[in-house]
């Protein structure tokens, strides 16, 4: 489906997780809409500064950092846009940083850390894994609970012209590098909803202020600018060890 996904090298060793590089359908997701491309693309010739892609004004900066107030959702150029690989409209679609590595951290399991700066703006990373209808998403969610088991299902709601659009992914048992990140009250990403071939969107992490060498990479699990951020507090104690911590681990409204 995805020409770059090659680009995901990350070599994947945590028993009973099936490394994916992009989103899989999972239970609650039709399979057609799931797979449904974009009919059209647009025409540029080299690069796309305001098409029906860009729609208006440039999603990344030349060198490739992500606009700081982005209006409205982003779309990458695709398959059947006429512009090439190198047009800067196309950033995630080509894979993840290669400086990312998973490190234990006390009490939190896994986390996902950088052996390199990385910049405010720059792409690091996916959150990807099978995409979950919102019934699934809720049954999913309750039996982690049940069980006291680590909670991976992210849900993001995304408002747009009334309409609001909701995505489900769980990558528990089919994910890639971004499922180790951990949830920070004062995070250094943040998720951005990023489609490239179809409807569904990619979850995407970027770096909302510089991320030192050795330093973990944390989102906020209830949402940031781009998505709905109503918080809803789960029962599990967040311990991220910020000074505005919520004291529990916060998600979306489900
Ligand atoms: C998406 S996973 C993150 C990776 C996970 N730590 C692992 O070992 O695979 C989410 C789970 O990590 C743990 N976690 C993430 N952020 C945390 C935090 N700030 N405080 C405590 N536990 C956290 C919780 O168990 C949560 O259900
Ligand atoms: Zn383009
Ligand atoms: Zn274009
Ligand atoms: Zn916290």
């Amino acid at each position: 489906m995805e020409a770059n996904a090659s680009a995901d090298e990350y070599e994947h060793t945590v028993a009973d997780v099936m490394y994916v590089v992009n989103n899989i359908p999972g239970p609650g997701i039709d399979v057609a809409d799931f797979e449904a491309e974009y009919v059209v693309g647009c025409s540029c010739v080299t690069e796309c500064y305001n098409c029906s892609c860009t729609r208006g004004s440039a999603n990344y900066s030349n060198d490739r950092i992500v606009h700081e107030k982005l209006t409205g959702p982003v779309f990458e150029c695709h398959a059947r846009c006429k512009c090439g690989p190198n047009c800067g409209n196309r950033l995630v679609q080509n894979g993840p940083l290669n400086c990312l590595l998973i490190r234990e951290v006390a009490n939190k399991g896994l986390g996902l850390f950088t052996n390199k700066l990385i910049k405010k703006g720059q792409f690091i990373c996916e959150y990807a894994g099978e995409v979950i209808g919102l019934q699934e998403a809720r049954r999913r969610i309750e039996i982690n609970k049940e069980r006291n088991t680590m909670n991976y299902v992210l849900v993001v709601s995304e408002h747009a012209d009334d309409r609001v659009t909701v995505t489900c992914i769980d990558p528990k048992y089919f994910g890639n590098i971004g499922r180790y990140a951990n949830h920070s009250c004062d995070p250094n990403s943040i998720l951005v909803p990023v489609r490239v071939e179809g409807i569904v969107p990619r979850l995407c992490l970027f770096a909302s202020r510089d991320i030192e060498n050795a330093e973990e990479v944390t989102f906020d699990y209830a949402g940031g600018a781009m998505v709905n951020s109503v918080h809803c507090l789960s029962d599990t104690p967040c311990l991220c060890g910020s000074n505005n911590c919520y004291r529990y681990l916060p998600h979306n409204q489900i």
